[in-house]
């Protein structure tokens, strides 16, 4: 079945089910397979441009077509573009997307081969973003940004629907999130709250975000914030976001020095209680070797969704049972 077609995705996903239909390309449903005795994964590299962002991209640009908009801009550090131009080529959208100059060749050329046209912008991830909103404020092209279009996000919410399907009406104890720009930790919470709000589950599992130590700045706002909660017991403590500087690491895709949401996705994992963790590039190497030796080939950015789990389970007082990870791409 189409992951389109379920029952969750249509009562809470804003899309038609005809302008979808038209661009899928077969995304969603992805199968679990299990890594451990608790540990399982979405594979998400077998999802049409290898990432999960394929399924915020297709909600995004259907509703687009369905709109007649006939040509996009986006930003991207590399795999949203792939997407975002896979189905703008599908939906017979121009796409001009917006990528920094360390951008892997492979993934410019795949996005060059869906026909988008790749503009290299120099400096940071936030200056590439700052080019493509400039291009986009003069009005002629519109700015189909997986961080900022609301529809990408809901998108992103059928990851965990179909979770609550692959478990069979249930959700894993701990569903570890990668966190660059944030667009799946949004969707796991935003579909958390659909499900909770309409009593389809009455617990939350725990949700665990995963940062790069290089780049980390949820990470470490939040260790201040965790730090002064307990100096201060008694007070409530406002979490505050602080961009940092990129130190340099493997894992590129979650690379994201000042995400233009920082501060909610701050507050969010403070107030609903989230877990965070940084894992630095040797340990992201180690989970690479790691699940290369089990066949699984993936991109350094998602090796640090295994090396999340690692450190994450080998703390001494962490509660345990299952757990889920997602697995993305192998292009380079
Ligand atoms: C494989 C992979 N994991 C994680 C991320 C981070 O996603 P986000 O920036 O939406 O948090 C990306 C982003 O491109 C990615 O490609």
């Amino acid at each position: 079945m189409n992951h389109y077609k379920s029952n969750l995705f249509s009562r809470f996903i804003p899309v038609s089910d005809k302008s979808i239909s038209e661009i899928s390309m077969g995304e969603g449903n992805t199968p679990v397979v299990r890594l451990g005795k608790e540990l399982y994964a979405k594979v998400d590299y077998m999802m049409p441009t290898l990432s999960f962002k394929d399924r915020g991209a297709v909600v995004m640009i259907a509703a687009a077509h369905e709109k007649g908009i006939r040509h996009i801009i986006q930003d991207s550090s590399g795999n949203a573009g792939c997407s975002v131009a896979a189905y703008c080529a599908r939906a017979g959208i121009n796409a001009d997307i917006y990528l920094g100059e360390s951008t892997p060749e492979k993934k410019i050329k795949m996005i060059e081969s869906f026909g988008a046209k790749v503009l290299k912008i120099a400096g940071s991830r936030e200056d590439v973003a700052a080019a493509a909103i400039k291009e986009a404020s003069k009005g002629e092209k519109y700015y189909a940004s997986h961080v900022f279009d609301p529809l990408f996000v809901q998108g992103m919410k059928s990851y965990l629907f179909e979770v609550y399907h692959d478990f069979e009406g249930d959700l894993p104890d701990n569903i570890f999130v990668p966190l660059g720009n944030g667009t799946l930790f949004f969707g796991v919470h935003l579909a958390l709250q659909d499900l909770l709000e309409n009593q389809i589950i009455n617990k939350s599992p725990n949700i665990i975000a995963i940062q790069t130590a290089n780049c980390a700045p949820i990470y470490n706002s939040y260790t201040l914030w965790h730090a002064a909660t307990q100096k201060h017991p008694k007070e409530k403590v406002k979490p505050r976001f602080h961009s940092v500087i990129n130190r340099g690491t493997i894992a590129d895709g979650i690379a994201i020095a000042s995400p233009a949401k920082g501060q909610q996705i701050l507050e969010i994992i403070c107030n609903y209680n989230y877990s965070i963790v940084a894992v630095d590039d040797t340990e992201i190497l180690d989970a690479h070797s790691a699940l290369s030796r089990m066949g699984y080939y993936l991109e350094h950015t998602s090796a640090a969704n295994y090396a999340g789990y690692l450190k994450y389970v080998s703390k001494p007082d962490q509660v345990t049972g299952t757990s889920l990870i997602t697995l993305c791409g192998a292009t380079k």
